[in-house]
């Protein structure tokens, strides 16, 4: 188990500035993911932390001693692809057992961890197989078998699971999850999905274009995402044009949305008749609701369609001209309103953020 921390960390590709100079600590233990768009720099950092990409500046600490000139394999870091790095010639044993013949371990010593890397990803039986006979959730275990095996001080995963179908993903993310808290082991999760960095992560770094836009954990990102860019890339936001009124008290403030009035937690620097963005995420929204249940925020709105989801409806309705997303639960069937009908709507106000500028 190590620490990793990155220093001024940065990486230029000619014009492309694919990392700009960052720096963050990944703590002991921790499942920490890279998230992003795809071209936002997530690999090239996994990459550089790993040793496969040298930096154009910055440095590279893991367990606190600098790495940055080190070789990968004296990193003692374990690295899983995004596609399947297994060898398709051998058979699950010999790829296993591959990191350690390479390093000359005797024959009894590489059998007893082969079944322990086996059984660890939970593939006793498999050793026979060729890759051809397994599916892709199969070898992506394979392949951390022979990483973990080496026995890395911190493990590195560049979207593992974007090669294999949605349910099967479903299933890896937990399992993955699962096993990281088993070992303990210091881990660097790179994805693009949003919902696995949310559920397996306890913190995420967001980057958009090379930088680090925000740090936290997932309930931070989620509910109080530091820009426009982060409040749009993490779940689905009604982002509502809004005027400040005044301040309401308990750090809250009041705010004009077209006719209607609304609180919301304040942030430092508004003055009164400024132009605010209000986020109000689609499952927070109240649909027909009364006074106590919305906490105060009650406003009149118009159902332009609905979608039935199954377990909830997705409503767009016009709000003083202005769309906003609502999902409301389903409770009972048949209770979808009809396009059309004018319903009161509202939203606990510290349910919602307003952005910064
Ligand atoms: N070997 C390379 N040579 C030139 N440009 C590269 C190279 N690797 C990555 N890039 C560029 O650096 C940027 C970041 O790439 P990458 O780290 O792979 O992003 P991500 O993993 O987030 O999709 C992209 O603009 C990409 O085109
Ligand atoms: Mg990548």
């Amino acid at each position: 188990m190590s620490t990793v921390e990155l220093v001024s960390l940065s990486k230029s590709y000619g014009q492309t500035l694919a990392l700009a100079p960052t720096s963050l600590k990944v703590e002991e233990g921790e499942f920490f993911a890279l998230l992003g768009p795809s071209g936002c720099g997530k690999s090239t950092t996994l990459r550089m932390i790993a040793g496969f990409v040298r930096p154009s500046g910055g440095e590279v600490l893991i367990g606190g001693s600098d790495v940055t000139r080190q070789p990968p394999e004296r990193r003692g870091s374990g690295i899983v692809f995004q596609n399947y790095a297994i060898f398709p010639h051998m058979n699950v044993y010999d790829n296993i057992a591959f990191g350690l013949r390479m390093r000359k371990r005797p024959a009894e010593e590489i059998d007893r961890r082969v079944r322990a890397a086996l059984d660890q990803v939970g593939l006793s039986g498999f050793e026979r197989r060729f890759q051809r006979e397994m599916s892709g959730g199969e070898q992506q275990r394979v392949a951390l078998a022979r990483v973990l095996i080496t026995e890395p001080r911190i493990l590195l995963l560049d979207e593992p699971l974007s090669a294999l179908d949605k349910k099967l993903r479903e299933e890896m993310k937990y399992w993955i999850k699962e096993l990281q808290r088993q070992l303990r082991i210091t881990t660097i999760y790179v994805t693009h999905d949003q919902g696995e960095a949310l559920t397996m992560s306890d913190r995420i770094a967001v980057m958009n274009g090379g930088r680090v836009i925000q740090v936290g954990t997932p309930r931070d990102i989620y509910e109080r995402p530091v820009d426009r860019f982060v409040t749009e890339f993490i779940g689905e936001s009604n982002i509502l044009d809004a005027r400040v009124g005044g301040e309401a008290g308990d750090g809250m403030c009041l705010l004009a949305i077209g006719p209607f009035a609304a609180t919301a937690p304040r942030r430092a620097g508004m003055s009164t008749g400024r132009a605010v963005a209000l986020v109000v995420r689609p499952e927070r929204v109240l649909v027909g609701v009364d006074a106590e249940h919305a906490g105060g925020n009650l406003l009149r709105a118009r159902v332009q369609s609905h979608t039935y989801q199954g377990s909830f409806i997705r409503y767009r309705l016009d709000l003083a001209g202005q769309t906003i997303v609502a999902e409301a639960p389903n409770r009972t069937e048949g209770a979808a309103l009809d396009d059309g009908t004018e319903i009161t709507i509202g939203w606990r106000p510290e349910g919602t953020s307003i952005l910064p500028d």
